[in-house]
């Protein structure tokens, strides 16, 4: 094998594409092989790869359903090499909810299936209510006011932590 890895993603409105593309400069800058995959595009064979990351943001409690069901399809391929899981969501912008083993939905995750990645990592996304439909607007707002997050229907703000971002890319480079 020749140290190839490949970053599959699930995105809505494109934050986790987003950071997937980050990750990937930090590595294509290292000369550490990589492709990047929508979920929904995917069709390779996951055995080519030595590295495997999967990203996922979460809506409305739950990271996206092809993902986990890629997840359970895959589970021994994944463990048989380095697999990697990142999850983006809204309630990682609070410090002592931003990490792995703090942040609620990854803990959930890990709760519930039974993929033992080599490494998971959490990052904050992006609330930008200009692109939600008008349901979905009123449930982030609701969730928002709920845990003291902008509610303005204007808002846009990018949480994410780039640094970290880029720190994780690195991390990849090093497995
Ligand atoms: C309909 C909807 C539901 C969401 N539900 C949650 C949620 O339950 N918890 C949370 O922390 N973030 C939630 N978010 C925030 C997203 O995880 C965040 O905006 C992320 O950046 C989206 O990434 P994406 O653009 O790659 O899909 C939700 C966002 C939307 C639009």
């Amino acid at each position: 094998m020749e140290n190839k890895l490949v970053i599959i993603y699930s995105s809505v409105d494109g934050q986790t594409l987003k950071i997937s593309k980050v990750i990937k400069d930090v590595l294509d800058n290292q000369n550490q092989p990589v492709e990047l995959y929508s979920i929904d595009d995917f069709d390779k064979d996951l055995k080519n790869y030595d590295k495997i990351v999967i990203g996922s943001s979460i809506r409305y409690g739950l990271h996206h359903k092809k993902i986990i069901e890629f997840i359970n399809k895959h589970q021994q391929t994944l463990e048989a090499r380095k697999s990697i899981f990142f999850s983006v969501n809204l309630v990682a912008r609070k410090p002592e909810k931003s990490s792995p083993t703090t942040n609620t939905y990854v803990v959930k995750f890990f709760n519930s299936i039974s993929w033992e990645p080599t490494l998971v990592e959490v990052f904050a996304g992006k609330i930008d209510y200009k692109k939600y439909t008008f349901f979905d607007r009123k449930m982030i707002q609701l969730i928002m006011w709920m845990t003291k997050g902008p509610t303005n229907k204007d808002a846009e703000i990018e949480y994410t932590n780039w640094d970290r971002v880029k720190a994780f890319g690195q991390k990849l480079i090093d497995l």
